[in-house]
Protein backbone atom coordinates (compact mmCIF):
# COMPACT_ATOMS: atom_id res chain seq x y z
CA UNK A 1 0.00 0.00 0.00
CA UNK A 2 1.76 3.33 -1.31
CA UNK A 3 0.36 6.15 -1.14
CA UNK A 4 1.45 9.13 -3.11
CA UNK A 5 2.53 12.42 -1.17
CA UNK A 6 1.54 15.77 -1.69
CA UNK A 7 4.79 17.16 -0.07
CA UNK A 8 8.16 16.26 0.31
CA UNK A 9 8.07 12.95 2.48
CA UNK A 10 9.78 13.32 6.15
CA UNK A 11 11.79 11.03 8.02
CA UNK A 12 9.41 10.04 10.85
CA UNK A 13 10.72 8.77 14.68
CA UNK A 14 7.87 6.97 16.31
CA UNK A 15 8.11 6.88 20.32
CA UNK A 16 6.33 4.61 22.63
CA UNK A 17 5.73 1.13 21.30
CA UNK A 18 2.63 0.93 22.74
CA UNK A 19 -0.82 0.29 21.03
CA UNK A 20 -0.58 2.83 18.64
CA UNK A 21 2.69 3.36 18.47
CA UNK A 22 3.15 -0.21 16.51
CA UNK A 23 0.12 0.71 14.58
CA UNK A 24 1.49 3.80 13.36
CA UNK A 25 5.21 2.70 12.50
CA UNK A 26 3.55 -0.18 10.90
CA UNK A 27 1.01 2.00 8.57
CA UNK A 28 3.54 4.30 8.14
CA UNK A 29 5.94 2.38 7.10
CA UNK A 30 3.55 0.48 4.41
CA UNK A 31 2.55 4.00 3.60
CA UNK A 32 6.27 4.53 1.99
CA UNK A 33 7.89 6.87 4.65
CA UNK A 34 11.21 6.35 6.46
CA UNK A 35 9.98 5.51 9.61
CA UNK A 36 12.49 4.71 13.19
CA UNK A 37 11.22 2.87 15.76
CA UNK A 38 8.86 2.63 17.75
CA UNK A 39 11.19 3.17 20.53
CA UNK A 40 10.49 2.53 24.19
CA UNK A 41 11.10 4.19 27.56
CA UNK A 42 14.94 4.98 27.43
CA UNK A 43 15.78 4.26 24.53
CA UNK A 44 17.62 6.60 21.92
CA UNK A 45 15.38 8.29 19.46
CA UNK A 46 16.65 8.77 16.28
CA UNK A 47 17.36 12.09 14.44
CA UNK A 48 14.00 12.77 12.05
CA UNK A 49 11.88 15.48 10.76
CA UNK A 50 8.63 14.55 12.51
CA UNK A 51 9.08 12.80 15.86
CA UNK A 52 5.79 11.34 16.73
CA UNK A 53 5.39 10.79 20.11
CA UNK A 54 1.90 7.67 21.27
CA UNK A 55 3.12 7.97 24.87
CA UNK A 56 0.42 8.37 27.40
CA UNK A 57 -1.37 11.44 28.31
CA UNK A 58 0.77 12.26 31.14
CA UNK A 59 4.12 11.36 29.87
CA UNK A 60 3.72 13.65 26.21
CA UNK A 61 4.69 17.00 28.19
CA UNK A 62 7.99 15.67 29.38
CA UNK A 63 8.59 13.43 26.37
CA UNK A 64 8.21 16.06 24.08
CA UNK A 65 10.81 18.43 25.89
CA UNK A 66 13.40 15.62 26.08
CA UNK A 67 13.09 14.68 22.10
CA UNK A 68 12.52 18.01 20.20
CA UNK A 69 15.60 19.34 18.48
CA UNK A 70 16.36 21.74 16.03
CA UNK A 71 13.90 21.60 12.86
CA UNK A 72 11.93 18.64 14.12
CA UNK A 73 8.27 18.51 14.30
CA UNK A 74 6.82 16.90 17.12
CA UNK A 75 3.50 15.12 17.47
CA UNK A 76 1.41 13.62 19.70
CA UNK A 77 -1.67 11.02 19.10
CA UNK A 78 -3.31 12.20 21.88
CA UNK A 79 -7.14 13.52 21.80
CA UNK A 80 -7.47 14.57 25.11
CA UNK A 81 -4.05 16.84 25.46
CA UNK A 82 -3.99 20.05 24.14
CA UNK A 83 -1.21 20.72 22.03
CA UNK A 84 -0.16 24.30 23.97
CA UNK A 85 -0.23 22.11 27.37
CA UNK A 86 2.01 18.85 25.84
CA UNK A 87 3.92 21.86 23.79
CA UNK A 88 4.03 19.72 20.86
CA UNK A 89 3.95 21.03 17.06
CA UNK A 90 0.69 18.92 15.82
CA UNK A 91 -1.88 16.47 17.15
CA UNK A 92 -2.81 13.43 15.01
CA UNK A 93 -5.58 11.79 16.90
CA UNK A 94 -7.00 8.32 15.08
CA UNK A 95 -10.89 8.36 16.29
CA UNK A 96 -10.47 4.30 17.16
CA UNK A 97 -9.97 2.44 19.38
CA UNK A 98 -6.42 0.19 19.27
CA UNK A 99 -6.48 -2.99 21.16
CA UNK A 100 -2.80 -4.10 20.74
CA UNK A 101 -3.17 -6.25 17.46
CA UNK A 102 -3.94 -3.85 14.82
CA UNK A 103 -1.87 -4.14 11.66
CA UNK A 104 -0.91 -1.64 8.71
CA UNK A 105 -4.41 -0.82 7.92
CA UNK A 106 -5.47 0.00 11.54
CA UNK A 107 -6.22 3.83 10.04
CA UNK A 108 -7.92 2.96 6.96
CA UNK A 109 -11.24 5.01 6.61
CA UNK A 110 -11.06 6.09 10.18
CA UNK A 111 -11.22 9.67 11.31
CA UNK A 112 -8.15 11.56 12.12
CA UNK A 113 -8.42 15.09 14.49
CA UNK A 114 -5.49 16.68 13.49
CA UNK A 115 -4.61 20.02 14.78
CA UNK A 116 -1.00 22.59 14.24
CA UNK A 117 0.76 25.19 15.71
CA UNK A 118 1.77 26.07 12.32
CA UNK A 119 -0.05 25.92 8.61
CA UNK A 120 3.18 23.79 8.11
CA UNK A 121 2.46 21.23 10.89
CA UNK A 122 -1.09 21.07 10.32
CA UNK A 123 -0.41 20.00 6.70
CA UNK A 124 2.21 17.47 8.18
CA UNK A 125 -0.36 16.08 10.08
CA UNK A 126 -2.87 15.92 7.57
CA UNK A 127 -0.46 14.19 5.32
CA UNK A 128 0.36 11.49 7.64
CA UNK A 129 -3.67 11.30 8.34
CA UNK A 130 -3.96 10.68 4.22
CA UNK A 131 -1.22 8.83 3.70
CA UNK A 132 -2.09 5.63 5.93
CA UNK A 133 -6.05 5.66 5.07
CA UNK A 134 -7.30 8.04 7.33
CA UNK A 135 -9.93 10.85 6.68
CA UNK A 136 -8.26 14.25 8.59
CA UNK A 137 -10.11 16.41 10.05
CA UNK A 138 -8.80 19.76 12.04
CA UNK A 139 -9.86 20.23 15.62
CA UNK A 140 -8.20 23.50 17.64
CA UNK A 141 -7.46 23.21 21.69
CA UNK A 142 -10.33 24.85 22.47
CA UNK A 143 -12.17 22.11 20.97
CA UNK A 144 -10.65 18.77 22.19
CA UNK A 145 -12.36 18.42 25.47
CA UNK A 146 -15.58 18.17 23.77
CA UNK A 147 -14.43 16.66 20.80
CA UNK A 148 -12.89 13.81 23.03
CA UNK A 149 -16.01 13.88 25.26
CA UNK A 150 -18.24 13.28 22.14
CA UNK A 151 -15.94 10.30 21.97
CA UNK A 152 -16.82 8.88 24.95
CA UNK A 153 -19.78 9.16 24.84
CA UNK A 154 -20.12 7.34 21.20
CA UNK A 155 -17.74 4.25 22.55
CA UNK A 156 -17.21 4.25 26.39
CA UNK A 157 -20.83 5.36 27.32
CA UNK A 158 -22.22 2.66 24.97
CA UNK A 159 -20.64 -0.35 26.54
CA UNK A 160 -21.38 1.15 29.85
CA UNK A 161 -25.18 0.92 28.23
CA UNK A 162 -24.46 -2.07 27.39
CA UNK A 163 -23.19 -3.90 30.47
CA UNK A 164 -26.72 -2.09 32.12
CA UNK A 165 -28.49 -3.78 29.69
CA UNK A 166 -26.98 -7.05 30.43
CA UNK A 167 -27.13 -6.76 34.30
CA UNK A 168 -31.25 -5.88 33.84
CA UNK A 169 -31.49 -8.97 31.34
CA UNK A 170 -29.34 -11.20 34.64
CA UNK A 171 -31.69 -9.44 37.54
CA UNK A 172 -34.81 -10.52 35.41
CA UNK A 173 -33.91 -14.00 34.96
CA UNK A 174 -32.87 -14.45 31.71
CA UNK A 175 -29.68 -17.00 30.41
CA UNK A 176 -26.24 -16.01 31.59
CA UNK A 177 -25.30 -15.55 27.62
CA UNK A 178 -28.59 -13.74 26.89
CA UNK A 179 -25.64 -11.21 25.94
CA UNK A 180 -25.86 -13.17 22.22
CA UNK A 181 -29.19 -12.00 21.59
CA UNK A 182 -28.78 -8.46 22.44
CA UNK A 183 -25.75 -8.09 20.12
CA UNK A 184 -27.83 -8.39 16.89
CA UNK A 185 -30.71 -6.04 18.44
CA UNK A 186 -27.71 -3.36 19.11
CA UNK A 187 -25.74 -4.38 15.94
CA UNK A 188 -28.86 -3.19 13.69
CA UNK A 189 -29.65 -0.36 16.05
CA UNK A 190 -26.51 1.52 15.29
CA UNK A 191 -26.76 0.48 11.35
CA UNK A 192 -29.92 2.48 11.58
CA UNK A 193 -28.06 5.30 13.06
CA UNK A 194 -25.54 5.74 11.30
CA UNK A 195 -26.93 5.53 8.10
CA UNK A 196 -30.58 7.59 8.96
CA UNK A 197 -29.72 9.49 11.72
CA UNK A 198 -30.70 9.42 15.49
CA UNK A 199 -34.24 10.38 15.28
CA UNK A 200 -35.20 7.78 11.88
CA UNK A 201 -33.58 5.17 14.31
CA UNK A 202 -35.23 5.58 17.50
CA UNK A 203 -37.79 2.68 18.15
CA UNK A 204 -39.78 1.80 21.31
CA UNK A 205 -42.40 2.72 23.34
CA UNK A 206 -40.83 5.92 24.05
CA UNK A 207 -41.19 7.31 20.59
CA UNK A 208 -44.49 5.19 20.23
CA UNK A 209 -46.21 7.31 23.23
CA UNK A 210 -46.79 3.98 24.94
CA UNK A 211 -45.78 5.42 28.07
CA UNK A 212 -47.88 2.94 30.13
CA UNK A 213 -45.11 0.22 29.26
CA UNK A 214 -42.52 2.73 30.20
CA UNK A 215 -43.74 2.72 33.64
CA UNK A 216 -44.30 -0.99 33.70
CA UNK A 217 -40.56 -1.05 32.15
CA UNK A 218 -39.59 1.12 35.28
CA UNK A 219 -41.15 -0.98 37.80
CA UNK A 220 -39.47 -3.94 36.74
CA UNK A 221 -35.86 -1.68 36.94
CA UNK A 222 -37.00 -0.66 40.68
CA UNK A 223 -37.73 -4.25 41.67
CA UNK A 224 -34.51 -5.89 40.13
CA UNK A 225 -32.09 -3.11 39.31
CA UNK A 226 -32.37 -0.42 41.29
CA UNK A 227 -29.11 0.83 41.06
CA UNK A 228 -29.77 1.51 37.47
CA UNK A 229 -32.74 3.49 38.08
CA UNK A 230 -31.60 6.76 38.10
CA UNK A 231 -29.93 5.93 34.93
CA UNK A 232 -33.16 4.55 33.32
CA UNK A 233 -35.36 7.63 34.45
CA UNK A 234 -32.11 10.25 32.63
CA UNK A 235 -32.09 8.29 29.39
CA UNK A 236 -36.32 8.29 29.12
CA UNK A 237 -35.83 12.13 29.42
CA UNK A 238 -33.20 12.02 26.89
CA UNK A 239 -35.32 9.62 24.78
CA UNK A 240 -38.14 11.85 25.24
CA UNK A 241 -36.78 14.98 24.13
CA UNK A 242 -34.75 12.96 20.98
CA UNK A 243 -38.71 11.49 20.02
CA UNK A 244 -39.94 15.43 20.13
CA UNK A 245 -37.33 16.33 17.63
CA UNK A 246 -38.64 16.85 14.29
CA UNK A 247 -39.52 14.26 12.13
CA UNK A 248 -37.11 12.47 9.84
CA UNK A 249 -37.80 12.23 6.35
CA UNK A 250 -37.04 8.62 6.25
N1 LIG B 1 -5.29 2.88 22.70
C1 LIG B 1 -6.18 3.59 22.03
O1 LIG B 1 -7.27 3.10 21.71
C2 LIG B 1 -5.86 5.00 21.60
C3 LIG B 1 -6.62 5.54 20.55
C4 LIG B 1 -6.32 6.81 20.07
C5 LIG B 1 -5.28 7.53 20.68
N2 LIG B 1 -4.58 7.00 21.72
C6 LIG B 1 -3.49 7.82 22.29
O2 LIG B 1 -2.24 7.28 21.86
C7 LIG B 1 -1.25 7.51 22.88
C8 LIG B 1 -0.62 6.19 23.26
O3 LIG B 1 -1.64 5.36 23.76
P1 LIG B 1 -1.51 3.76 23.74
O4 LIG B 1 -2.89 3.24 23.95
O5 LIG B 1 -0.69 3.30 22.60
O6 LIG B 1 -0.70 3.54 25.11
P2 LIG B 1 0.09 2.25 25.56
O7 LIG B 1 -0.38 1.05 24.82
O8 LIG B 1 0.04 2.26 27.05
O9 LIG B 1 1.56 2.52 25.09
C9 LIG B 1 2.29 3.62 25.53
C10 LIG B 1 3.73 3.28 25.37
O10 LIG B 1 4.50 4.42 25.70
C11 LIG B 1 5.62 3.97 26.45
N3 LIG B 1 6.19 5.05 27.22
C12 LIG B 1 5.78 5.57 28.39
N4 LIG B 1 6.60 6.58 28.77
C13 LIG B 1 7.55 6.66 27.79
C14 LIG B 1 8.69 7.46 27.63
N5 LIG B 1 9.02 8.37 28.55
N6 LIG B 1 9.45 7.28 26.51
C15 LIG B 1 9.11 6.34 25.59
N7 LIG B 1 8.05 5.52 25.71
C16 LIG B 1 7.29 5.70 26.81
C17 LIG B 1 5.07 2.88 27.29
O11 LIG B 1 6.11 2.09 27.79
P3 LIG B 1 5.98 1.34 29.23
O12 LIG B 1 5.11 0.16 28.94
O13 LIG B 1 7.39 1.03 29.57
O14 LIG B 1 5.34 2.33 30.18
C18 LIG B 1 4.19 2.15 26.28
O15 LIG B 1 4.94 1.23 25.49
C19 LIG B 1 -1.96 8.22 24.03
O16 LIG B 1 -1.80 9.62 23.88
C20 LIG B 1 -3.42 7.84 23.82
O17 LIG B 1 -4.31 8.80 24.34
C21 LIG B 1 -4.84 5.75 22.19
Amino acid sequence: MSTPHPHRVPRISVVGSGRVGRAAASALRAAGYEVAGPVGRGAPVAPAEVILLAVPDRAIAEVAAAVRSDGALVGHTSGATTLAEAGVDFGLHPLRAFTGGEGADAFRGVGCAVAGTSPEALAVAADLARAVGGEPFEITDAQRAGYHAAASIASNFAVTLEAAAERMAEASGLPADFRRHLVPLVRGTVENWAEHGPRAALTGPIVRGDEATVARQREAVAAHAPELLALFDELCDRTRALARTEESPV
